[in-house]
């Protein structure tokens, strides 16, 4: 009999400071309601730079590890997009912040939105050849598009951490699967820039795509229909997006699920809608979302809609477990998001160009206002000064 692998427990985090998306668009000469109805955003994260990739996941992993959980970390697959290193992996800095056994494999996924997904997958695959093993996956980026730029109001940031393991309180993955890969244009960052370049209507028309193509596949290797979901929950760079990716497949559905499946992507999109883009995490964030906010009960069956751009997508399901709600801290998570300080637009630009330069050179970061227990204090001799508290 095979066993039952998948989403053990989840964290999240993102920084204390939002940007209100009302304020942006007036800001920008927008009416609101094209941020706030048209892309779907309330609010957007924004990253100090003394966080990044690396404090965001350690930030995250830090709710859901406990020593004994440590001890049994045989892996940690780090997937993002906005690494801060071409060679060294974030996975490794990381496996050393959160004090894991060195006899840990420590590796960073990349392909754009995918790369949690591909961590995910990879990691139930090693979980069902090692039942004992738990492998941490993470999601972590910080999404920047640039000032003024269409994409400006799809930004945002965080991270979202997943214990992989057997018998798992939240999830289990089902071991069925449809992906699909082509090599597309319509969203890259060239090594030498710190901006993405995107062309987002392109973009969207190739997730829509996407979604059909493996949506499609997935039936026919599981003979389910959208009878046999509870939920789906999407990819979000904007909840927008998935709002267009459900309205594709839900003509498929009796008028009752119909109702039932938007009222679970209503849920799905609550907190994405308040922080914004993580890129890789966005899915994740989604589902933590659904936990959250969703009327979920045991054995729902929800479908997973992942998209990288570049492009892959894949399709995937998992069934809703009985302890669910022990896999992740609501009430934390409710605080570290009220408890988020809004910042004007002047203040957000100050803050988007402070990031860490790109020359090398030492610098000393004001960590006055910092008060996540990891966080990066500044750079010395070409290397990132992390800190705890
Ligand atoms: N009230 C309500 N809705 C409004 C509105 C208003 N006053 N004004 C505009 N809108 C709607 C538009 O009708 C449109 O809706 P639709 O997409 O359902 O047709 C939406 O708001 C966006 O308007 P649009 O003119 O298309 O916006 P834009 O040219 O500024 O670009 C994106 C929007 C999403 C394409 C842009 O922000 C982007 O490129 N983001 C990056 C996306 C990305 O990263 N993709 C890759 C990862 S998947």
């Amino acid at each position: 009999m095979s066993i039952s692998v998948g989403i053990d427990k989840i964290g999240f985090y993102t920084p204390g400071l939002y940007l209100d998306m009302a304020e942006l668009a007036t800001a920008r000469g927008e009416d609101p309601n094209k941020y706030l109805i048209g892309i779907g955003q309330s609010r957007q994260a924004v990253i100090p730079p003394t966080q990044d990739t690396v404090t965001m996941a350690a930030n995250a992993a830090r709710q859901i590890l406990t020593p004994a959980f440590k001890a049994d970390i045989a892996m940690v697959l780090f997937g993002t997009e906005s690494g801060i290193d071409n060679s060294k992996a974030t996975a490794v800095y990381l496996a050393h912040l959160l004090g894991l056994s060195s006899q840990t494999r420590a590796i960073e996924l990349k392909q754009a939105c995918y790369g949690a997904t591909a961590g995910l997958q990879l990691a139930a695959d090693y979980v069902r050849v090692h039942p004992a093993a738990k492998v941490l996956v993470i999601g972590a980026d910080v999404a920047r598009y640039g000032l003024r730029t269409a994409g400006e109001v799809t930004q945002g940031g965080g991270a979202v951490a997943m214990i992989v393991a057997a018998n798992p309180q939240i999830l289990a993955l089902e071991s069925e699967s449809a992906y699909h890969t082509e090599d597309v244009m319509d969203f890259w960052r060239p090594t030498y820039r710190t901006e993405a370049l995107v062309d987002g209507k392109y973009s969207t028309n190739v997730y829509l795509d996407f979604f059909k193509t493996v949506w499609h596949d997935y039936q026919q290797q599981t003979h389910r229909t959208i009878a046999d979901f509870d939920a789906f929950v999407f990819h979000l760079p904007f909840t927008k997006m998935g709002r267009k990716g459900l309205r594709q497949i839900l003509p498929e559905a009796q008028p009752e699920q119909q109702e039932t499946l938007k009222a679970a992507f209503e849920a799905s999109q609550e907190d994405n809608r308040n922080v914004g883009n993580l890129y890789t995490g966005s899915l994740y964030l989604s589902f933590l979302s659904l936990l959250r906010h969703g009327q979920l009960a045991v054995g729902n069956r929800i479908g997973f809609f992942s998209y990288g751009s570049g492009a892959e997508g894949e399709f995937f399901s998992g069934r809703i477990q009985p302890d669910f709600r022990k896999g992740f801290d609501d009430a934390a998570l409710t605080r570290l998001l009220a408890q988020r300080q809004r910042v004007s637009v002047a203040e957000y630009e100050t803050i988007y160009r402070s990031q860490l330069s790109d020359d090398g050179r030492d610098t000393q970061l004001a960590i006055g206002e910092e008060t996540a227990s990891y966080y990066l204090a500044g750079r010395q001799n070409q290397q990132r000064q992390y800190r705890q508290r």
